[in-house]
């Protein structure tokens, strides 16, 4: 990573100014890729885990606890790799976000606090405990969501 991140630095000193700006869009642009996959990555583990929760699929104890625990691992992802300053570009991610980066950071925090919970709660299989460390969850997501990502 750094060493790719150092190579087109070097790129861009090469190239000169005309393309530089094109470089510099397409590096915004794959940190929005990392977040936006990133983000795919949690709703791929939420969604499965809200469909139990709600009744819409079976509730499944073993398959719900593979989810939490694969939630878990991804919130360990560094994501705020995915938002170096000001890129929005054509993004749902609000300006906001690097007026009040020390709140948004948290909420990412506060997000993983509660997944790492959820994980533990679901390897009891106490299902009404699932249920409402579920809920938790869920909310750390929408909190950040409601603040800092524009409506489609
Ligand atoms: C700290 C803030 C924060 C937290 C916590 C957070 N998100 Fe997001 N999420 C964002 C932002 C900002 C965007 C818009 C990013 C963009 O458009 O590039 C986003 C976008 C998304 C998207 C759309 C991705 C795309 O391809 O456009 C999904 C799906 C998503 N989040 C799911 C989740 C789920 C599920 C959780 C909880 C497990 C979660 N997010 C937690 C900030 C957050």
């Amino acid at each position: 990573m750094k060493k790719g991140l150092l190579q087109s630095v070097m790129m861009i000193s090469l190239l000169g100014t005309a393309s530089s700006a094109a470089l510099a869009e397409e590096g915004i642009q794959g940190a929005i890729d990392f977040r936006e996959s990133v983000m795919t990555t949690y709703k791929w583990y939420m969604d499965p885990m809200g469909a139990m929760v709600k009744g819409k699929i079976p509730f499944d104890a073993a398959f719900f606890k593979s989810r939490a625990e694969g939630l878990a691992n991804a919130s360990r992802l560094d994501v705020s790799e995915g938002f170096p300053k000001g890129s929005v570009g054509e993004s749902e991610a609000k300006p906001e976000i690097w007026d009040n980066w020390d709140d948004f950071l948290s909420k990412y925090q506060n997000m993983q606090d509660e997944a790492v919970k959820l994980q533990q709660v679901a390897a009891t299989g106490d299902e009404a405990a699932i249920k409402a460390q579920f809920g938790k969850t869920g909310e750390t997501c929408g909190s950040c969501h409601k603040k800092y990502r524009s409506k489609k």
